[in-house]
């Protein structure tokens, strides 16, 4: 496993069990089957449901708590100062634990922007007050985080986007970097180019022939060639599976290297076309979710 350094000197390690979409009931297990075979972080998000259940896995596995890195995000409609510090409190007694490794807006209200700024108040303080070691946010385009930076003291340090080689966000990649902020990419092996309800009529990315080929070459899957597509380029990558056979298959990347002409070769399969939502379009509904209580 490698670890990145984040740039408040924290350090979280590069590959993460992803549970967007996981059913409560299965999360448990993923995630504990996870940290059996050597997972050390796990990403989830208030909106997802299952934060629980990632702490119940935890709890299941014997791995000490200290040993896992732990990020969650704030959804939407817990945005506001005094929200966002609940929120966390709601995050924290969902999953069991007292502190966070990285707490998270999970994505900008670019129609209520000044909320954003309020919760983000809220995580810079709650990282003043060593209840999280890290901050940070997601799915912010380059506009969001200029204007973030600009009404606000600490950077973020990790930008949470999606990214596969089909959407690569070059010019979100290189806003983070421009700001030591870690890039890091959700749906890593595109699974929001195949998702049910997401992915219909979309090009998978896992049947990519250029993919295949290079999986072929190096003896590996196309979803190993993507995380190793993303380890080399420096992002952090949280894999969605609770699939047993795939979680280990996912976990299994360090152990060949991609040339650069295989990293070149997949940089150009982008398309431009994202799979997820726009983050400038919130849909209305978005604040009207309510995240339970813990
Ligand atoms: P499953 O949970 O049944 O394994 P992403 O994280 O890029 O969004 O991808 C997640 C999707 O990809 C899920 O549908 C997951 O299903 C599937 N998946 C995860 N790992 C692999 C793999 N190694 N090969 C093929 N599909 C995978």
């Amino acid at each position: 496993m490698i670890d990145l350094t984040l740039n408040n000197g924290v350090t979280l390690p590069t590959l993460g069990l992803g549970v967007f979409q996981s059913a409560p009931e299965e999360t448990a297990q993923a995630v504990a089957e996870a940290l059996r075979i050597g997972y050390r972080h796990i990403d989830t998000a208030a909106a997802y449901r299952n934060e629980r259940e990632v702490g119940e896995g935890l709890r299941r596995s014997g791995v000490d708590r200290d040993e896992v890195f732990l990020e969650t995000k704030v959804w939407v409609s817990d945005f506001g100062y005094d929200q966002t510090l609940h929120a966390f409190e709601k995050a924290a007694g969902k999953l069991g634990v007292d502190t966070l490794d990285l707490l998270i807006l999970h994505q900008p209200a670019p129609t209520r922007f000044e909320t954003t700024i309020a919760a983000y108040r809220a995580l810079e303080s709650l990282l003043a007050d060593g209840r999280v070691r890290a901050i940070g946010v997601s799915n912010f385009m380059p506009h969001h985080l200029e204007r973030l930076l600009a009404e606000t003291d600490v950077v973020p340090a990790v930008n949470q986007v999606e990214l596969h080689p089909y959407f690569t966000q070059r010019a979100v990649q290189e806003a983070d970097a421009a700001h030591g902020i870690l890039t890091q990419a959700w749906s890593p092996i595109g699974g929001i180019t195949f998702y049910p309800g997401w992915g219909d009529g979309k090009r998978s990315v896992l049947e990519d022939p250029t993919i295949a080929e290079i999986a072929d070459a190096h003896g590996k899957t196309p979803a190993q060639v993507m995380l190793r597509w993303g380890i080399q380029q420096g992002r952090s990558v949280i894999p969605k599976s609770t699939n047993p056979a795939r979680i280990a298959e996912n976990f299994d990347v360090f152990d060949f290297e991609l040339t650069g002409e295989h990293l070149a070769r997949i940089d150009a399969l982008d398309t431009g076309v994202r799979g997820g939502p726009d983050p400038d379009q919130p849909r209305d509904a978005f604040f009207d979710v309510v995240i339970d209580e813990a």
